[in-house]
Formats: C-alpha cells, sequence, structure tokens
C-alpha cells in the first residue's frame, strides 16, 4: 500500500514532488493518464469515466488514499465520485479546498460562515471544463464575500507542455495573461489552477508583473495532506514501494519527467 497521486498526465508531478519532499518516508504511486490527456477540453462525463477507471487502477494497486492531483478532475469528477463511487474504506481528496483555505485565511475544515478577506480581486487560470464546472467560485462562496473571481480559460498549454514545447507553452501563457487583465486589470493574486501551470510558473509571474501573488497547490497540498495523515495514520497502509504509472509511452513521459523535476524518474507501463 501507499498513497496514489493522479494526474491526467505530467501536472501532477509538480504535486507529487512537493509530497515527497514533506513526506520522505511515505511511498506513493503516481499515476499519469498521458494518453488521454488533455481532460480539460473533455466533457463531465468523460472526465468522470476516465478519473475512475485510474483511481481504480490506483486502489488496485494497494492504495487506500488518492489526491486527485488534477484541478479537472477535482472540478468535474470528485463531487459525484464522492456521492455515489468511493468504496467505504478508501478515500479520494481533490487539490483546490486547501489553495483556496490559503486564499481565505482559514485553518483546514474551518466551515464557519462566509467573510470578508483582505484578497479581493483573484485571477483564476485554470482548464476550459475547470472554469466551466465553477467549481473555484463555488469554493470561494462558501468563504468569502466580497471576491471577485475572474476565470481565464486557458486552452493549449497543457497539450503543449506535455509535448515538451515551452515556448508554445510560454505564448500561449502571455496570451491567456493578457485576456485576463483586459477583463480584470490589477488583480490582487492569481490562482494558477491547473497542476501543469506551475512548470510555467515564471512565465506567468512575469506576465502579470511583481505585484500579482502567484499562487500554486503543490506546497499547500503537501501540508493538508501532512495534516491528514497525521490525523488518520492508517490510510497510508503498510507498504513500501513507490511507482510511476503511465497510459502513455513510458519511455517518453519518463524523458519529460526527468527534465521537469530534474531527477531520474522512470515510468512503467500502467
Ligand atoms: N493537471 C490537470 C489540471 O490540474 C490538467 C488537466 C488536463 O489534462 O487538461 O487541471
Amino acid at each position: 500500500m501507499a498513497v496514489g497521486i493522479f494526474d491526467s498526465g505530467l501536472g501532477g508531478l509538480t504535486v507529487l514532488d512537493a509530497v515527497q519532499q514533506r513526506l520522505p518516508d511515505v511511498p506513493f504511486v503516481y499515476l499519469g493518464d498521458s494518453a488521454n490527456a488533455p481532460y480539460g477540453v473533455r466533457s463531465p462525463e468523460d472526465i468522470y469515466k476516465l478519473t475512475t477507471t485510474s483511481v481504480q487502477r490506483l486502489f488496485d494497486e494497494g492504495c487506500d488514499l488518492v489526491i486527485l492531483a488534477c484541478n479537472t478532475a477535482s472540478a468535474a469528477a470528485l463531487r459525484k465520485m464522492q456521492e455515489s463511487w468511493i468504496p467505504k474504506d478508501k478515500r479520494v481528496l481533490g487539490v483546490f479546498v486547501p489553495l483556496i483555505e490559503a486564499l481565505t485565511e482559514r485553518q483546514w475544515g474551518d466551515n464557519s460562515p462566509p467573510r470578508e478577506v483582505a484578497i479581493k480581486h483573484v485571477a483564476l487560470f485554470a482548464t476550459p471544463a475547470t472554469v466551466s464546472s465553477r467549481a473555484f467560485q463555488r469554493e470561494f462562496a462558501f468563504r468569502a464575500i466580497g471576491v471577485d473571481v475572474e476565470a481565464q480559460a486557458c486552452g493549449g498549454v497543457v497539450d503543449a507542455i506535455e509535448d515538451g514545447d515551452f515556448i508554445l507553452a510560454e505564448a500561449l501563457v502571455r496570451s491567456h495573461v493578457d485576456a485576463l487583465k483586459r477583463k480584470m486589470p490589477t488583480p490582487d493574486a492569481a490562482i494558477l489552477g491547473c497542476t501543469h501551470y506551475p512548470l510555467m510558473a515564471e512565465a506567468f509571474q512575469d506576465a502579470l508583473g511583481a505585484d500579482v501573488a502567484v499562487y500554486s497547490q503543490a506546497n499547500l497540498v503537501a501540508e493538508s495532506l501532512a495534516d491528514y495523515l497525521d490525523r488518520r495514520p492508517e490510510m497510508i497502509g503498510s507498504g513500501t514501494q513507490s511507482a510511476y504509472l503511465t497510459t502513455g509511452d513510458p519511455k517518453k513521459v519518463s524523458a519529460r519527467a526527468t527534465q521537469f523535476l530534474r531527477r531520474q524518474i522512470t515510468f512503467t507501463a500502467a
């Protein structure tokens, strides 16, 4: 057994890297569904089907706890999975609640009524499916009042990153930031609401300007997982084997992952 980390492709490696650093003794099984990426242009039904197939694969690998290190899956599929699909002895957690708790100055699980917070104008960069789910806006509304969230669906960025084409990814980031700024000229904060985007964090910060605080999820998810496992240590299970699984071409995916994390990562076929 181990903790499972799932993403549609390589973006979840940004989360994996942070959780491995925060919890060096916990074995993690990573599954990237690169054969079916990007998810962000698919229908919610399709995303649900693909996400449950991959999470089942991680349950079969002996994981009792799976982190959806994918905002698109968290936004489009997690609620339905929690309502009717997840077995009683398993847990599946998403990635955006820890980020929204941080932005709305809340401790883990603080469910008190919404209140005013320091941040007023938030730019959200995410995939088309995440933006159209309005899941971020919903989670904000539960916790804060008077926060204006302007969302930009960043078509093409995930594909370019999966292809290792960083020149195209950077050009797309700049044009999406320009489009956002036409709608919201002076955001206080920007959310990188897709786990692939921290790989382009410099391009986002540069295009947004130094006075915009850019938030991404990896470290916040790592802290919240550490806190969760403190309270529920039995969810780690007893296994010791970490693994990297992909539905894509293991050779290609290993090369990209090694380039992203700047250490040797070897994927095998899922
Ligand atoms: N990393 C996924 C996310 O956080 C990318 C989704 C996609 O494949 O489009 O949304």
